[in-house]
């Protein structure tokens, strides 16, 4: 197994390579009777697409989905719902000096000890075109989700060092710029860090905040498929991503109890947590309240600046990666965040339904 399947109830399994035919998808475990149609899909897949601005690499991909199956008069049928989304334009040529030369910062090492063979072109498997599977499964989850009113935002909070402010904070903001920041001036700051890190062949790296809101108290289950720990293997999965917190995360470490303690209390009646320390988790489960994690992201390992490597014989060699790469990964990976979060939360949501005997009663009867 190569690991490609994630999931228990709503399960995914992706498949295909950077420079192959094709990548695509297949979920299986999605409830019958949910209206889903290629536009769903293809306006989340649009918000990863590559050549949006000068911040995104100009690998000039329309990344037009197809559903092949599991839908029917646009509605789920509860069968496998397979997607496909062709690649069109790869420059494999680019790769060519690559071949026989390990990058640094990318997988090409790795694979060549794990299975002696690879798709040397824009990295294979672990090219971040394996994120549109993702992506195209996420966005069934995600209108899955809608219909129980849970939605999931995610933004870049941080980038090459500079962090949005409180004070200028604007959700909608972040659908508007071209790094997905919710803060205009921060946003700015950004950009004009990223150009002269740009003219300078280099990468930076960032910060990626996501928001769950109306889950509902219980989600998650309590050892193993903690909400959290699913949380943080399914971002972590994604390629580039090298921490991840909840809630006050690693500063928690540094509190003290009566202060890192979200005490409760009384909303209209409805019981909630009055901060959000624990990320709206206890215990590995949904406390009813806002669930808020954060991604760390890392530069984008193809830089052109010269480095030193080596060869597969061993061999020193330096290095300047030529071809199409994004100076920073950060505003394309925002909503595969949102897309593993959706996923997470929609395959425990499905998990929990036989937790109680009175929902599997309320099901039978
Ligand atoms: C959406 C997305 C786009 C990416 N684009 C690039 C890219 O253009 N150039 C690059 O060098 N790495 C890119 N990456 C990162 C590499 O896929 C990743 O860093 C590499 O495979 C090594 O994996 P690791 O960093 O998780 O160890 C991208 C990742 C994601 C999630």
């Amino acid at each position: 197994m190569s690991g490609s399947v994630f999931g228990k109830n709503f399960v995914i399994s992706t498949w295909g390579e950077s420079h192959g035919k094709s990548v695509g998808v297949c979920v299986d475990g999605c409830p019958a009777g949910l209206e889903i149609s290629e536009d769903d899909i293809q306006s989340m897949l649009d918000r990863r697409k590559p050549g949006q601005s000068e911040f995104t690499t100009k690998r000039n991909e329309s990344d037009r989905v197809k559903i092949l199956s599991g839908v029917f008069e646009g509605r789920t049928t509860g069968t496998p719902i397979a997607m496909l989304v062709e690649n069109t334009d790869q420059h494999s040529k680019d790769y060519s000096e690559l071949k026989n030369v390990f990058r640094p910062g990318h997988a090409d090492f790795t694979f060549e000890k794990k299975y002696g063979i690879r798709d040397y072109r824009g990295g294979g498997r672990s090219s971040g075109r394996e994120t549109i599977g993702r992506v195209a499964a996420g966005a069934v989850a995600v209108k899955l989700l809608k219909k129980l009113g849970i939605s999931v935002f995610a933004y870049a909070k941080e980038i090459g060092g500079i962090c949005i402010s409180e004070e200028n904070f604007d959700l909608e903001e972040a659908r508007k710029n071209a790094l997905c920041m919710p803060d205009p001036q921060a946003a700015e700051k950004c950009m004009k860090l990223l150009r002269s890190i740009k003219n300078d062949g280099d990468s930076a790296g960032g910060i990626i905040e996501c928001r769950i809101n109306g889950l509902m108290p219980g989600i998650g289950e309590p050892v193993f498929d903690k909400l959290d720990a699913r949380l943080a293997g399914a971002v972590m999965s994604i390629g580039a991503v090298k921490g991840f917190e909840i809630g006050a995360g690693f500063e928690a470490a540094r509190m003290r109890g009566s202060e890192c303690n979200d005490g409760f209390l009384s909303e209209d009646g409805v019981t909630r947590a009055s901060a959000i320390n624990s990320g709206g988790t206890l215990g590995g489960m949904s406390d009813g309240g806002e669930i808020v994690f954060r991604a760390a992201v890392k530069p984008t390992p193809s830089v052109s600046v010269q480095q030193k490597t080596l060869d597969i014989n061993g061999e020193e060699k330096e290095l300047v990666i030529k071809g199409r790469h994004d100076p920073i990964i950060v505003p394309r990976a925002v909503v595969v965040v949102e897309a593993m979060a959706a996923l997470t939360v929609t395959d425990l949501i499905i998990q929990g339904l036989g937790a109680r005997i009175d929902n599997i009663k309320r099901v039978m009867e």
